[in-house]
């Protein structure tokens, strides 16, 4: 059979470097599209063709997508200014998708949360910048190139981020259990989407298969990852406290207060059928991850 063949859009990211890490072990050729090819180079398997690209330049779209046929789409929008003139996720994709349409792109996939699918699992409302990935995606939408959205719950994989000194922090009330996913679990789904005529204008939900409250996610997670690492559920307005630049304690604090309020039922039936069953478990991202850690 031959190779599935992606590019990839914001390779080089938290969770995308994992994702495209697992997709070359999976067996698909991949090139991504990056601004920076040295620190590409560095951060990816050998195989993975580099080509120079940033999503507010139109013209290198235009050169990078040339005989791409299936394009994965992982850009971020990390701010509570929603008044700045340029987003990757919004003005970004509108250039992403000019070029797709120049280059006959067949098929676009793209990350987002499940707060753009099941707006009522957030009982303390959602993540204000979710208005610029929507509008990114109508653009993706309105474009008429096939699409496959991926609307994610919480990764697992996040909780490293938030490790001081041996301590894991997690902010504010959490009494809610999550179905956390992870980079496998969307790099796996990604891989049975390419040249899958049933994934082509699909909006898949994405949870793990176990729910779980953060701290108990947290505490497994930490088991096998780093047993050093303990856990600790600190008050909301302790953020204020950090020292953190007054942006990124607000962005901080406002994303906290959304996972204390997200209430989630189980509605990825559909995506298991389509996309398959994740077979990992928190442990084995744990171990699998500290495995990439260590390497
Ligand atoms: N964390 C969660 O629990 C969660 C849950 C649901 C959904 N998500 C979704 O996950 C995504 C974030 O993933 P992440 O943490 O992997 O993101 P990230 O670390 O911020 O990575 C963003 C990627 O975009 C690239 N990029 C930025 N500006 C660019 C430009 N002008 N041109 C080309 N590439 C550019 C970055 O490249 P450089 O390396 O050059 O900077 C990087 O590869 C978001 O869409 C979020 O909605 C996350």
């Amino acid at each position: 059979m031959a190779k599935k063949e992606l590019t990839i859009i914001g390779a080089t990211g938290f969770l995308s470097t994992t994702i495209t890490k697992h997709l070359v072990s999976l067996g698909v050729k991949v090139q991504v599209v990056v601004r920076d090819p040295e620190n590409a180079k560095n951060a990816l398997p050998d195989c993975v063709e580099i080509v120079q690209g940033d999503v507010s330049d139109a013209e290198s779209l235009i050169r990078a997508l040339d005989g791409t046929e299936t394009l994965y789409i992982h850009l971020n929008t990390e701010t509570t200014d929603m008044n700045l003139p340029f987003y990757t996720e919004r003005e970004g994709v509108q250039n992403i998708v000019q070029a797709a349409k120049h280059n006959g792109v067949k098929h676009i996939m793209q990350i987002a949360g499940l707060e753009s699918l099941h707006e009522e699992f957030f009982l303390n409302g959602t993540i204000e910048t979710r208005k610029i990935r929507e509008a990114g995606m109508k653009c993706i939408e309105d474009s008429d190139i096939p699409y496959t959205f991926f609307y994610c719950s919480f990764f697992a994989d996040s909780f490293t981020r938030f490790v001081d000194n041996n301590v894991a922090y997690l902010f504010g009330i959490l009494p809610h259990e999550a179905h956390f996913t992870s980079s496998f679990q969307l790099a796996g789904h990604i891989f049975e989407a390419i040249d899958n005529s049933q994934a082509l204008n699909q909006r898949y939900p994405v949870q793990g298969s176990e729910a779980m409250t953060f701290a108990d996610a947290a505490q497994r997670f930490f088991k096998v990852y780093d047993p050093k690492v303990s856990v600790q559920t600190l008050p909301l307005e302790t953020i204020d406290q950090l020292g953190l630049p007054l942006a990124e304690a607000a962005f901080l604090k406002r994303i906290w207060e959304v996972c204390a309020g997200f209430e989630e039922r189980f509605v990825s039936g559909e995506t298991y059928e389509n996309l398959g069953k994740p077979s990992a478990s928190i442990e084995a991202l744990a171990a699998t991850l500290k495995e990439n850690v260590l390497s």
